[in-house]
């Protein structure tokens, strides 16, 4: 086991297999800037399956017990199934997730689950029409999300958790519905902060709707007490109906900082390893990798990388945004959220 400065310890790898996506949420790939032209990363620079899965086990052999396959959209890389097969071998991993906004789900569920994936967390912000076309920015209906959940939930992939995440004026007034609609179905919706993740949303402390006032708004309608954390560390906090028909959660990243106990790393789809989602710069782990490095070598980057762990972004944060001159930060569709 490693620690950081800060003595936490490394214990989740999130993976982005690539950094496109068929969606165009405005507040992470907005259209006018990915439009048809934008130069994508060309194949040689993403890693191979074998290199991830190379860097995958020294990770866990660090201490990672969890590992979550994120995007920008994941289910577009090719064969993504062979992947999570030679993750799922790796032993002393006991999570094997991955986080998808389901339009591929329908017809890769299956496959997924055969390969050995255990769970999936599918990114559905509301269950207006209307509004959730304008949220994926590609005019998508939640009706293919739901088919892509219900595939999700037929193969056993579970349990199944929906990220919502919830702007001041966009979908805020739909929240109630989207935990009504999941109530009693076994399945989990997180309602999480809006974050200013990234250089291009424009984020506003003024368009995040503080998670005790989502919690205030559904315990209105469907009485919610609180549950224990599952695990140190988690992100979210967890509520349950009184009722017994269910749970929720709330991520609160901007109004009650979660950094101190922050065990997550990040590979981007080219092999740079990020400690925190608001990095301005990862270290490259393919580069030493294609120049021969050996497996000892690339421990003692990764244990020097870790050791000198200093982030805690979202604690920091009200400083940092009054700032004139802010370094640029990693964006979401990079590494994945
Ligand atoms: P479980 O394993 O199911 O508990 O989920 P998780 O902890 O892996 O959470 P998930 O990947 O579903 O994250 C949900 C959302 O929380 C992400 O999309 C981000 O918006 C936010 N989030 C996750 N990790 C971090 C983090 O390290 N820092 C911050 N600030 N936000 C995070
Ligand atoms: N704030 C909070 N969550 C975000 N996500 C993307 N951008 C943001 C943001 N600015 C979420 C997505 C998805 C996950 C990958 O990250 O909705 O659930
Ligand atoms: Fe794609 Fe997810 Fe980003 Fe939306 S939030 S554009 S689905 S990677
Ligand atoms: Fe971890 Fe950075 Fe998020 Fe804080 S802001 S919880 S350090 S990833």
């Amino acid at each position: 086991m490693i620690t950081d400065t800060f003595g936490r310890p490394l214990r989740d790898l999130r993976i982005s297999v690539t950094d496109r996506c068929n969606f165009r949420c405005p507040y992470c790939m907005p259209a006018e800037i990915f439009g048809e032209s934008y130069q994508f990363l060309p194949r040689e620079e993403l890693l191979t399956f074998e290199e991830i899965s190379r860097l995958a086990r020294i990770f866990v052999g660090l201490g990672v017990n969890k590992i979550r396959v994120t995007g920008g959209e994941p289910l577009l890389r090719n064969e993504l199934h062979l992947l999570v097969a030679m993750l799922a071998e790796i032993p002393g991993l006991n999570d094997l997730t991955l986080t998808t906004n389901a339009f591929l789900l329908p017809q890769q569920a299956q496959g997924l689950k055969d390969a050995g994936l255990r769970r999936i967390t599918v990114s559905l912000d509301t269950l207006d029409d209307e509004i959730f076309k304008v949220m994926n920015g590609r005019g998508v209906g939640v009706d293919r999300i739901l088919q892509g959940i219900r595939q999700a939930e037929a193969v056993g992939l579970s349990p199944i958790k929906i990220n919502a995440v919830v702007q001041k004026g966009v979908n805020d007034h739909t929240v109630v519905d989207l935990a009504r609609y999941f109530q009693g179905t076994g399945h989990i919706v997180r309602f999480i902060e809006y974050m200013d993740v990234g250089n291009r949303n424009g984020w506003k402390w003024d368009q995040v709707v503080p998670a005790a006032e989502i919690i205030q708004r559904i315990d209105a309608e469907m009485p919610l007490e609180p549950l224990e954390g599952n695990y140190r560390g988690e992100v979210a906090q967890r509520y349950r109906y009184r009722d017994g028909s269910g749970e929720i959660g709330v991520i609160a990243s901007v109004t009650q900082a979660f950094c101190a106990d922050c065990t997550r790393s990040r590979l981007s789809t080219d092999g740079k390893i990020y400690t925190c989602l608001f990095a301005s710069q990862g270290i490259s782990l393919r580069d030493p990798m294609r120049d021969g490095a050996t497996d000892d070598d690339l421990r003692d980057l990764l244990t020097g990388v870790w050791g000198r762990r200093v982030d805690r972004y979202s604690e920091e944060r009200a400083d940092l945004a009054t700032q004139q001159n802010a370094p640029q930060k990693i964006e979401m569709y990079q590494i994945g959220g």
